[in-house]
């Protein structure tokens, strides 16, 4: 297994059935990691931790919200009481509220870029501090294409994984001393709640501009994401690897 032992802090991976974080969860706990599940969604994560367990793997959920200092220390003690240490933190955590730029609130700018932005430093500071004295770890971060590319109507969500990735560069070049290597993956469109309500004359337009004429799933991007925390990269860091099936080349 790949990840035999290491123990690994996921955020946002408490969406039961479809999302981003629940895959990476499942994809890491099967190659033999110990997972913490970070969620506000407490119901969510509970059900993404018995999932874990019913898989065969090792979970536990911890509750809280990533813009918080206060919930992030909580969250990660309450991983290192149950584990003992973090090997491995998923940045996975994020939101969208789409507007045009002349019309979107002072509020949803502000949650979009607490929860995506704000929220991916809250968590690497609190983890960094942990690898740092062990001198290792992996840390990946959820960027979009839409923080490379811009997008219409995503001031907010695009400025936020444009942010993300200018962090994810920032962390690898102060924490690649240390022998922790920091990377994004930066997902196109994935089937996930956040893709499903679109109707499917607009997914199927959207798959004809994708050179592999498809949309992805959550597991395009965890097997992206296990590949980062594997020892399979241990010499690429401060990376951001595209999954979107050719979208931004
Ligand atoms: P999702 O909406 O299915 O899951 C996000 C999870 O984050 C939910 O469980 C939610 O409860 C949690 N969450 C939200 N705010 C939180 C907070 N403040 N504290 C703790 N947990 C919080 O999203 P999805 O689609 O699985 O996306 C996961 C990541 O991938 C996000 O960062 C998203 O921006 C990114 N992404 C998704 C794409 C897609 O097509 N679905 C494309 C590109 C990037």
């Amino acid at each position: 297994m790949l990840l035999d032992g290491q123990i690994a802090l996921i955020t946002g991976a408490g969406r039961a059935g479809k999302g981003i974080g629940r895959s990476i969860a499942l994809r890491l706990a099967k190659e033999g990691a110990k997972i913490a599940i970070a969620d506000f969604a407490a119901d969510a994560a509970d059900a993404v931790a018995k999932e874990v367990s019913e898989a065969g793997g090792e979970a536990l959920a911890v509750y809280g919200s990533v813009s918080s200092v206060e919930d992030v220390d909580k969250m990660v003690q309450a991983t290192v009481d149950r584990f003992g240490r973090i090997d491995i933190l998923i940045n996975n955590a994020g939101i969208t509220r789409d507007n045009l730029l002349v019309r979107m609130s002072e509020q949803d700018w502000d949650m979009v870029l607490d929860t995506n932005l704000k929220g991916v430093f809250n968590c690497t500071k609190a983890v960094a501090k942990l690898m740092m004295r062990e001198r290792k770890g992996k840390i990946v971060n959820m960027a979009s294409v839409m923080g490379i590319m811009g997008n219409a109507g995503q001031a907010n969500y695009s400025a936020s994984k444009g942010g993300v990735i200018a962090l994810t560069k920032t962390t690898a070049k102060e924490l690649g001393s240390r022998g922790i290597n920091v990377n994004a993956v930066a997902p196109g469109f994935i089937q996930t709640v956040m893709t499903e309500e679109m109707p499917d004359d607009a997914k199927a337009g959207i798959a004809q501009q994708i050179p592999l004429r498809r949309l992805g799933s959550p597991e395009d991007v965890a097997d992206v994401v296990l590949f980062l925390c594997s020892n399979a990269s241990s010499y690429i860091t401060g990376q951001v690897i595209a999954v979107d099936g050719g979208m931004v080349m």
